[in-house]
């Protein structure tokens, strides 16, 4: 059976990570988070003091890094150079970051290399703002996956407190609404939902359900999986 090669977009909080990850294992292929890879290298940049300022050494830096996903007891870690960035790269303070971080091109270009092997043999999960349409526009199943911005702010909220930090329903929703602004409009690579992706609003879905659609998707694509 040939190994399949999907890719979901979305904005932040729509459950992209959950599902992709529950459909990769679900169909043991790989899972590749590629807002991880965004998140290390604005972790990288701020531990050496840069800002979006300093775009050129932030480029650099980017082209040089060495980001590796891999698995421990089936839940995904992230290195940096070698590092173990799993936490820190969910922190208020890089999420805040990580939007800006992320628009800038050199950026973009090392982690479009790297993302492009990640997935050369086929058998990936691949989720993020610009798979779809600019990392891997021959995915064989593409999906925009989505839910309401209040939605997508109580999820995170919930997310949050679970971690131990408090933070305000309200606040959360401005950031979103204004990370949301940042991916859609950038220059380079913005989020859009492409003419060939399937639309998967999870505003009132469980995350079971949206697997299932998903892997409806891909059975269908494969001619049963
Ligand atoms: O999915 P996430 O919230 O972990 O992503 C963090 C940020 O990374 C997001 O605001 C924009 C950026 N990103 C991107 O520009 N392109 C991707 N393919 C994935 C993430």
């Amino acid at each position: 059976m040939k190994k399949l090669v999907i890719a979901i977009d979305g904005p932040a909080g729509a459950g992209k990570s959950t599902v992709a990850q529950i459909v990769a294992r679900k169909m043991g292929y790989v899972y590749i988070d590629t807002g991880a890879m965004y998140r290390a290298v604005t972790w990288l940049a701020l531990r050496q003091n840069l800002t979006v300022k300093d775009a050129a050494a932030i480029g650099d830096l980017a082209a040089g890094a060495v980001i590796e996903l891999t698995y421990a007891a089936g839940k995904l870690v992230v290195l940096a150079n070698g590092e173990d960035v799993t936490g820190p790269i969910r922190t208020p303070e890089v999420t805040g970051w990580v939007a800006e971080i992320s628009q800038i091109l050199p950026v973009r270009e090392a982690m479009l290399v790297l993302q492009r092997n990640m997935a050369a043999r086929g058998g990936v999960v691949m989720d993020g703002r610009d798979i779809a349409s600019r990392v891997l526009p021959d995915a064989d199943v593409k999906v925009f996956l989505t839910a309401s911005i209040e939605e997508r702010a109580r999820r995170r909220w919930k997310e949050m407190l679970d971690k131990g930090y408090t933070v305000d329903l309200e606040e959360l929703k401005r950031e979103i609404a204004d990370r949301d602004r940042k991916d859609y409009e950038r220059e380079y690579a913005p989020l859009i939902q492409t003419e060939d992706a399937v639309l998967v609003d999870t505003t009132a879905m469980s995350i079971e359900a949206a697997v299932d659609e998903i892997l409806k998707i891909c059975e269908e694509k494969s001619g049963g999986i």
